[in-house]
């Protein structure tokens, strides 16, 4: 399997009825434009991030002169998604900020020396830019019209320049990366974390809260037990898969996006309404609860000192007994179509994920390994490549155990 020229790279897998892996190998915004209405359930993905990387093929976005640019091509992929979302599907954008600097921007040459060694040897960016001269952000200070140091907010810029063209913004998530490098900056806290932001078309969408839960366990009689996922995503630094990707996903993210914006029960052949999965309560979780201040029955009856009523206050003893009251495992038990036309849940196919800035196809794998199918974007043809080499036998691979 070979890429040659710009245009769609589709793998019709054996015994199924529709294609598990496509990817369009062209500019995002034209690839969208072509893509058929409707068709995706979720996006997880993240941009190149403006100045930071020179990916050395000619239409690649992060290089625009200003930040103002790079926001309206964002604000412009955003309005394109729209009519290729599902109306119940969700986009995740992950983004991480700069700090304004002026400075020479690296070489293509040193920018692949770089990464090289950020593999190969765990050698941080910052300490490699800076023995040689450049900063990662340059011409980020000249193109915000900010002063050097300022930090450029750009995760919180796009997402509300997003916001208000009417997406509805839902969630705010940091990844956290626990083992990375530290930055050079001796005046502040060395960062260590990015953003993601939950993005919907309306104000109902499909999410499986059940589907990532914390501290998640499943019992042999398929209880599954945790806490409600929460707004802080802890994940080591990413690696490369391929050693030629200066910025990939660490796996878990991807995961969890496909896993809670898509439905394991698949999707109707017809209109691609998912099919909803019913969950029951189980039985409570004593241990939990009673590690966690419940009595031998698990339960909370403490009592706060403070009038809270009288305070306009939120009491804690009594969230404190409602969070107890609500450690419970759950277990999927049935499900539901959304749509006339899917008569069994039995017909569904799998729903659909994209990425439009696919990479090595992080997203991808996470896509086929949990049963969905995918659709990249890739403009870097050697990226688009690794994908059709690796990421598409497993679309095979899945078509010929469906
Ligand atoms: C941050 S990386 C995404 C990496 C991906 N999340 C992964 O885990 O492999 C951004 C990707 O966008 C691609 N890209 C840049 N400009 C593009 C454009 N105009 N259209 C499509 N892809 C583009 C780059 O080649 C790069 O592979």
């Amino acid at each position: 399997m070979t890429y040659s020229q710009p245009g769609l790279f589709e793998l019709q897998p054996t015994f199924t009825v529709h294609s598990l892996f496509r990817l369009w190998v062209m500019d995002v915004l034209a690839a969208l434009r072509a893509m058929p209405a409707h068709s995706v359930h979720t996006a997880f993905f993240s941009p190149p991030y403006w100045k930071v990387r020179d990916y050395g093929v000619s239409g690649q976005w992060g290089q625009e002169a200003t930040m103002v640019e790079h926001i309206a091509n964002l604000v412009q992929l955003f309005h394109e998604l729209r009519r290729v979302l599902h109306p119940t599907g969700t986009a995740w954008l992950n983004y991480q900020d700069a700090t304004a600097q002026n400075g020479r921007p690296a070489t293509e040459a040193e920018i692949e020396a770089c990464a090289r060694r950020t593999i190969e040897k765990n050698y941080p960016t910052d300490q490699f830019a800076k023995a040689n001269g450049w900063n990662r952000s340059a011409g980020t200070a000249k193109g915000s019209g900010l002063k050097v140091k300022q930090m450029l907010m750009l995760p919180q810029r796009i997402s509300l320049a997003i916001q208000e063209t009417g997406w509805w913004l839902r969630s705010e998530i940091v990844w956290e990366k626990s083992n990375c490098n530290s930055e050079n900056a001796k005046d502040r806290p060395s960062r260590s974390h990015e953003m993601i932001y939950l993005f919907s078309p309306s104000s109902r969408y499909f999410y499986d809260i059940h589907a990532v839960r914390n501290n998640q366990w499943t019992s042999p009689e398929g209880w599954v037990y945790g806490s409600q996922l929460r707004t802080v995503w802890k994940t080591t630094a990413a690696r490369s898969l391929s050693k030629a990707h200066p910025a990939t996903f660490h796996p878990e993210l991807p995961r969890r996006g496909v896993l809670l914006g898509t439905s394991s029960l698949g999707c109707c052949p017809e209109c691609l309404s998912p099919v909803l999965p019913i969950y029951e309560p189980g039985p409570a979780d004593l241990a939990a609860q009673r590690r966690c201040g419940g009595n031998s029955k698990g339960e909370y009856h403490g009592k706060g000192r403070r009038d809270y009523a009288a305070e306009g206050a939120q009491d804690p003893s009594e969230v404190k007994r409602r969070r107890l009251k609500s450690m419970v495992p759950y277990r999927l038990c049935a499900a539901r179509t959304s749509c006339a036309c899917l008569r069994s849940p039995d017909h569904a196919i799998p729903c659909t994920v994209l990425d439009p800035f696919s990479g090595e196809g992080t997203t991808g794998r996470a896509a086929l390994m949990n049963g969905r199918a995918y659709v990249g974007i890739e403009l870097h043809p050697g990226h688009a490549q690794w994908q059709i080499d690796n990421v598409a036998p497993m679309a095979s691979l899945l078509g010929r155990l469906r």
